[in-house]
């Protein structure tokens, strides 16, 4: 078994292009015309195949490297050869093939010049395609209008070998595309008209150069494609072995549109390509980053936060669906909630308030609620409650400042209430709770609550609050976690309030509790304070006299 070093091949005239895949690797057994890496220069990728069948012993390059003519690719054990075959053998078949197929390199000498500053029109046709004929317009990379700097790509062609882009021989504006995504062309077609400023060369010698205002119809001013500075070869047609929609990491995509994907750090592979048989265009990258931008902006997203989505599923292939709009509030509601589960480390602490006599007062309040018109639930003396608290345990009226460095202490009491409307949670906010009796308050919640239901709040009514109650206590539960309503640093949770044993030493006996938890940011937070903020409020809870003091 012989030993053989693989070089690059002949890439057409192109220098240092980037390894952008490496397709086998030591151990593996490969056949002659397999695929070992694909290169990309700027204007075209290629896929480097073996020369020979055998083993991979060692590679030589890796994802990233820079390669030229002759550096070595990898180490292969050639199968049933002597070395001294394979030192007679062309490194490289398709060599030969390859400078046969390469588009026209030699034609890039230029024609004179034009005089600085003056314009000329020059009619840019398909360059020699090595030999390929009627080959596919497959993405067209300028539009009328468009300024092009020499070099630029003008169209994707695609033969069922390979993709070329065809590089504008100028600088100029495209006054003019003569052909269409699809269009099938052969070399010699029109491609685009160009009006060429300055000294750029020209496509035809410059006695035949009108300037813009002589314009006569394209059809007289096509140039001999031999005159035209043709394009540089085109390396792609190196690889005549491999069909570029089944590279190694199945992408089917020019150079342009992995060029595109690799600046913006777009694996393709995630992509759905929307092109011909599956190919990738530069407008799925864009729409894919648009979209990326636009969930990351509404915070169904987290940005940068690595945590991988959630795959969508065809709920239909298991039975009859209905897909049904989101309000905007449940989707803004979705972006806070996401933003606050991502961002604030929760704790949440359980407790149980003896709310026996709170109740006992509340009802015998009742004919004195009547008379003023207010419904009094046990929300205002929640509300009370946990502005003592606040009041008592002033870390918790804080919020994080964003730079990272401050704490903001706020010397004000707000509190937003969460109500359940038709078209979804919203938390309103009553301001100086402290500063309210529980008429006050029992009568603003009332009206915030129905304000809310008939979509009738403004969005102050919902800003400024330091801390939340989400009461599901006319509804059920024995507990839950609430979210902290960021950038407030904590939340009260109220469940339903029910008779329970209460163990008072002697005996047990009946007692109206309520089941509360409270969940807050532990960045801001500590646990002794939660349990001091806690124990205040269910002792206030428990005897409603501790808020005179
Ligand atoms: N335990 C037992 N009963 C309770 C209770 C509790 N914790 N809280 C309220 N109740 C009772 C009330 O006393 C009232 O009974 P009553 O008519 O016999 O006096 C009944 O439940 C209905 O009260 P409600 O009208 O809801 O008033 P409220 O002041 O308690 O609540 C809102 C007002 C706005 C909080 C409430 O209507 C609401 O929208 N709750 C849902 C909030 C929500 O969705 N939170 C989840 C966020 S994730």
């Amino acid at each position: 078994m012989a030993i053989e070093i693989i070089p690059v091949p002949d890439l057409g005239g192109a220098d240092k292009v980037d390894v952008i895949e490496v397709c086998v690797e030591p151990g593996d057994v490969i056949e002659a015309e397999q695929s070992l890496v694909v290169l990309e220069s700027d204007k075209a990728s290629m896929e480097i195949p073996s020369p020979k069948a055998g083993k991979v012993i060692s590679l030589k390059v890796k994802e990233g490297d820079s390669l030229s003519e002759g550096d070595a690719i990898l180490e292969l054990e050639l199968e049933g050869e002597a070395s001294s075959e394979s030192d007679d053998a062309p490194a490289v078949e398709s060599t030969a093939e390859a400078e046969e197929t390469a588009v026209a390199a030699d034609a890039e000498e230029q024609a004179p010049a034009a005089p600085a500053g003056a314009t000329s029109q020059q009619l840019v046709p398909v360059p020699d395609l090595g030999g390929s004929d009627s080959v596919e317009v497959i993405e067209l990379c300028v539009a009328v209008g468009d300024e092009v700097a020499e070099g630029d790509s003008l169209v994707v062609l695609e033969s069922d070998k390979a993709s070329m882009e065809i590089p504008s021989p100028a600088a100029g504006k495209i006054l003019e595309i003569k052909l269409a995504e699809g269009d099938k062309v052969s070399e010699g077609a029109d491609l685009v008209l160009l009006e060429v400023t300055g000294s750029a060369p020209a496509a035809q010698p410059a006695s035949e150069q009108q300037s813009a205002s002589e314009q006569q119809p394209a059809a007289a001013q096509k140039p001999a494609p031999a005159a035209q500075p043709a394009p540089k070869p085109a390396p792609a047609a190196i690889s005549t072995a491999t069909d570029s929609r089944e590279s190694a990491a199945g992408v089917y995509a020019g150079p342009s549109v992995r060029k595109l994907a690799r600046q913006l750090g777009v694996d393709l592979n995630k992509l759905k390509p929307s092109g011909p048989r599956g190919r990738f265009m530069k407008d799925d990258v864009r729409s894919y980053v648009k979209q990326l931008v636009a969930d990351v902006n509404s915070g169904k997203v987290s940005g940068g936060s690595g945590i991988p989505a959630i795959p969508e599923v065809d709920f239909s292939q298991f039975g009859d669906i209905e897909m049904v709009k989101m309000s905007k509030i449940a989707k803004l509601t979705a972006a806070n909630m996401s933003r606050s589960w991502l961002n604030v480390p929760h704790v949440t602490q359980f407790d149980d308030a003896d709310i026996t006599e709170m109740e006992a007062f509340r009802k015998s309040m009742k004919a004195e609620a009547d008379k003023r018109g207010v419904k009094l639930t046990p929300l205002p003396f929640l509300l009370k409650a946990a502005a003592a608290a606040l009041e008592a345990e002033p870390s918790f009226n804080v919020s994080l400042h964003a730079d990272g460095e401050h704490i903001v202490k706020k010397n004000y009491i707000h509190i937003g209430v969460a109500v359940d409307t038709p078209a979804g949670l919203m938390v309103p906010v009553i301001r100086d709770v402290n500063k309210k009796g529980l008429w006050e308050l029992a009568a603003e919640s009332a009206e915030i609550a129905a304000k809310a239901r008939d979509g009738k709040l403004m969005p102050r009514d919902m800003q400024g609050g330091c801390f939340t109650i989400s009461s599901l206590g006319a509804i059920g539960g024995n507990g839950f976690t609430p979210i902290v309503n960021a950038p407030e640093v904590a939340i009260m949770g109220v469940s339903k309030a029910q008779m329970k044993p209460v163990w008072n030493g002697a005996e047990f006996i009946p007692r109206n509790m309520l089941p509360l938890s409270v969940s807050y940011d532990h960045r801001a937070i500590n646990g002794a304070d939660c349990g001091r903020f806690f124990t205040y409020m269910v002792a206030v809870l428990s005897d409603i006299r501790k808020l005179l003091l």
